[in-house]
Order: structure tokens, then sequence, then C-alpha cells
């Protein structure tokens, strides 16, 4: 069961973090994978060594996908490297930045929508109609908890998580005749790169931790099993779920 053999996957946002845990879990269930990142990093040539020395087949991408040129101009480069035949689409790549409903600044706005919404319009249209002709497809696109319970503090990345909730089930709606299911991914705290400065706050992380039943956060590879999981054939009548990775912390 959960065999990816023969499957070619993108996970966006893969150099480190939530989006490198999957792919390596996707990749070691047999997919190819197509690793990305904003820009060529140390980070996204390490975790594309590290992931070749294990023997996985990946190969690697980037795009800032703030800009829709650059997606577009990514979507060529696929061709050209003969990966743009992708089954799986991983939606993980998105920024988050803290403002208060008060704080509110247009063009912080406006940056946060493209890149985590307007980024997954695009992605979807450019991928999909491969996966429609096909009859097979995943999408799989990594919400947050704040989603359905917004932290003050983070007003418009809780929007943007929602927005794109919801596109989930637009998508899911439209895209399961067809034999491509759209499902969420919903962490919790996840220890990454993206919260580290803040969970030094001893104070602040015993509080958190309080909240949180599992008692511990996450890790980014605590969520890599629901997207094999979805990735896979035996997921094929699971369409427009939410499956919640954050230790109980959104009760
Ligand atoms: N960590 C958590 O506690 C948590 C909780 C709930 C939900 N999530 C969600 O899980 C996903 C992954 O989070 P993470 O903590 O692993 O993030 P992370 O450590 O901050 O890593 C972000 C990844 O996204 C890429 N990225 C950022 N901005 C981009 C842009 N404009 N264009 C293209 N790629 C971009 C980064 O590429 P570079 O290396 O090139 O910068 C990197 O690969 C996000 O959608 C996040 O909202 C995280």
């Amino acid at each position: 069961m959960f065999s990816l053999k023969g499957r070619k996957a993108l996970v966006t946002g893969s150099s480190r973090g939530i989006g490198k845990a999957i792919a390596f879990a996707l990749a070691r269930a047999g997919a190819h994978v197509v690793l990305h990142g904003s820009k060529p990093s140390e980070a996204l040539v390490n975790t594309l060594a590290s992931a070749k020395s294990e023997g996985l087949s990946v190969s690697m991408v980037t795009a800032s996908i703030s800009s829709s040129d650059e997606i577009n101009t990514m979507k060529k480069q696929l061709e050209q490297q003969g990966d743009a035949d992708i089954d799986i689409l991983v939606l993980n790549a998105s920024t988050q930045c803290y403002m208060k409903v008060h704080e509110f600044d247009a063009a912080v706005f406006e940056d946060m929508f493209k890149t985590n919404l307007a980024s997954s319009f695009q992605m979807i249209n450019l991928f999909a109609p491969y996966m429609k002709e096909k009859g097979w497809g995943r999408i799989i696109s990594i919400g947050s908890v704040n989603q359905d319970r917004p932290a003050g503090r983070l007003s418009v990345y809780a929007a943007t998580k929602a927005a794109q909730k919801n596109l989930m089930k637009t998508c899911a709606v439209d895209f399961a005749p067809y034999g491509v299911t759209v499902n969420t991914i919903t962490p919790g705290v996840i220890h990454t790169d993206r919260n580290a400065a803040t969970l030094k706050n001893e104070e602040f992380t015993k509080q958190l931790l309080e909240k949180i039943p599992s008692g511990r956060l996450g890790s980014a590879e605590d969520c890599a099993g629901a997207a094999v999981f979805l990735a896979s054939d035996e997921a094929s009548y699971v369409v427009g779920a939410d499956i919640v990775v954050a230790g109980g912390f959104q009760l």
C-alpha cells in the first residue's frame, strides 16, 4: 500500500521545513520529486544532494511564487527538463508576517495574497489540465490551524489560509470527476526555520505547550505521512478532506 512508484511530484517550498520532509517522504514512497525553492540557495542545493545521496529520484526548479511571471517561467523550465508531467502537486510554500488588523499595510497584504493564494490559482491552472487528461492526479495544499482559528497577530496570513482552504473545496468538487483529488493538510505548531526565533522564547513556548494536548511541538516529519497517504492510490476516494496534524492544538 501507499506506493508512489511511477508518479511525479512537485513540492513547492521543499528546500527546507515541512516541504522538504514531504518531498523526502514522497520520494521514499517511489515518486520522482521536483524540489522547489524561491531562488537557487544553499538549502535547496543541499537538500537535492542529500536526497540523491540516499538514492532518491529528484530534480529541482526555482521560482518566487509571488511573481506570476516567475511561475510561468518555472513551468517552461519544467518542460525543458522533462518534468512538466506532474501527477502530484503539493502547494506548500507560503510566507507569513505578523500584522494585526490595525497594522494593515496594503503592500504586505498584496504580496502575501499573491504568494499564498494567487499562486495556487495559477499553478492549479498550469498543472491540473495534465492530471485531468490523464484521469489521475493529486493536489495537496498545506493549510494552517490559523485558517479556522486565527491568531490576531497573523490576520492576513490567516485570511490567506482560509481562502486557500476554500479554494481547495471548490477544486475538490470540480476535479473529482476526472480522478483528481484535492485535499488539505493542516499543520499546528511545527518547529521549522519559520518560527525558530519565536520558539526560542522559553516562556512563550511553555505557555504554547500547555495548549497542545500532545504536549510537544510538531516536527516537519509529522506532516509527511499524511501527504504520502493523500498522494497514494489508497486515497482515491478522499476528496475535499482536511487532515489536521496539530497534536490537538486545533481543539
Ligand atoms: N511551521 C509551522 O508551524 C506551520 C504551521 C502551520 C502551517 N504551516 C505551513 O506549512 C508550510 C511550510 O511551512 P514551513 O514552516 O516549513 O516554512 P519555512 O520553513 O518558512 O519554509 C518555507 C519554504 O517556502 C519557500 N518559499 C517562501 N517564500 C517563497 C516564495 N515567495 N516563492 C517560492 N518559495 C517560497 C522557501 O524557499 P527558500 O528556501 O528559497 O526561501 C522554503 O522552501 C507553509 O505553507 C506554512 O504556512 C507551517
